[in-house]
């Protein structure tokens, strides 16, 4: 059963990111702390909604390219666990930029590995104390996201064995940076018990996913809520999975 005490996640006020406080608000045994992080709190209508009639929902500010802003959200995310730790860290908060060949600039490679790779990677270290913490509640329990575990949102474009099309430059690269951070993760906590996956949540209909994509945020959490609960052991970490079909994609 998915039940971790305390998860936080990145850019909650829409899309993806909003659906996942939803559905972790929806599980038989919900989160006592959800740390709902996004840019700007005063705008994030939807997630003030969810926050005020949700206790357990905190609405944090946050933006994975400001550090001060990390480790903020970090010293407020301790006070409230304190010696639980955190047990669930999801790096969800994405942009996209399809350029191609003529079109990609140092500026946009720059913009979407800051966000898409730098990012995730400086929450996973900032708040590695926390989520070792949670885990050591646990010493006889095998690695899961309801004991310790960081889950990065990828994409399938990113898979370097599945590329076919070419394109996106910015996007793809930087997410195929975020896979390896995830794989290397993977390896170096796992002694810690923390357990480390990349998924990929289809294409959604969301702002970055447009009007066409296939299916709706909340389809894409039904499937990778599903994921998520069965991740269990050395088997489900350093992994990339299709959050909808469930089965593996290829690094
Ligand atoms: N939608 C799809 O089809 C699809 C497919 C594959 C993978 N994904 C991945 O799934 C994740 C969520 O995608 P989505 O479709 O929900 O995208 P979205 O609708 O565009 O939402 C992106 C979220 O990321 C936040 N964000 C952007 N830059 C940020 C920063 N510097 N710091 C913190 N938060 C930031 C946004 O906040 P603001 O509102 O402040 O900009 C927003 O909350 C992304 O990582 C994306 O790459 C999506």
């Amino acid at each position: 059963m998915l039940s971790p005490k305390s998860v936080l996640i990145t850019g909650c006020n829409r899309g993806i990111g909003l659906e996942f406080v939803k559905q972790f608000l929806n599980l038989n045994s919900p989160p006592k702390y959800l740390f709902a992080c996004c840019r700007n709190p005063d705008a994030a209508q939807n997630l003030n909604e969810i926050a005020q009639k949700n206790a357990s929902v905190k609405v944090l500010q946050l933006d994975v390219t400001n550090q001060g802003t990390i480790d903020r959200a970090e010293e407020v995310v301790k006070s409230v666990v304190k010696d639980d730790g955190l047990n669930l860290l999801i790096n969800n908060s994405g942009i996209v930029d399809r350029s191609n060949i003529e079109e990609t600039t140092r500026d946009k490679m720059r913009e979407c590995y800051e966000v898409n790779a730098i990012g995730p990677l400086m929450m996973a270290q900032t708040f590695l104390p926390l989520l070792r913490q949670a885990a050591s509640q646990y010493p006889d329990k095998p690695m899961s996201c309801s004991k310790s575990a960081i889950i990065n949102l990828s994409t399938g474009v990113a898979s370097i064995s599945e590329n076919s099309s070419g394109g996106r430059y910015p996007y793809r690269s930087s997410k195929a940076a975020l896979n390896m951070i995830t794989s290397n993760l993977s390896i170096d906590l796992k002694s810690d018990g923390i357990l480390c996956t990349a998924i990929h949540p289809g294409w959604v209909k969301t702002d970055m996913g447009g009007p066409n994509a296939l299916i709706s945020s909340e389809e894409s959490l039904k499937g990778m809520m599903a994921v998520l609960e069965k991740l269990e052991g050395e088997e489900g970490s350093g992994k990339f999975y299709h959050g909808v079909r469930g089965d593996l994609i290829g690094w």
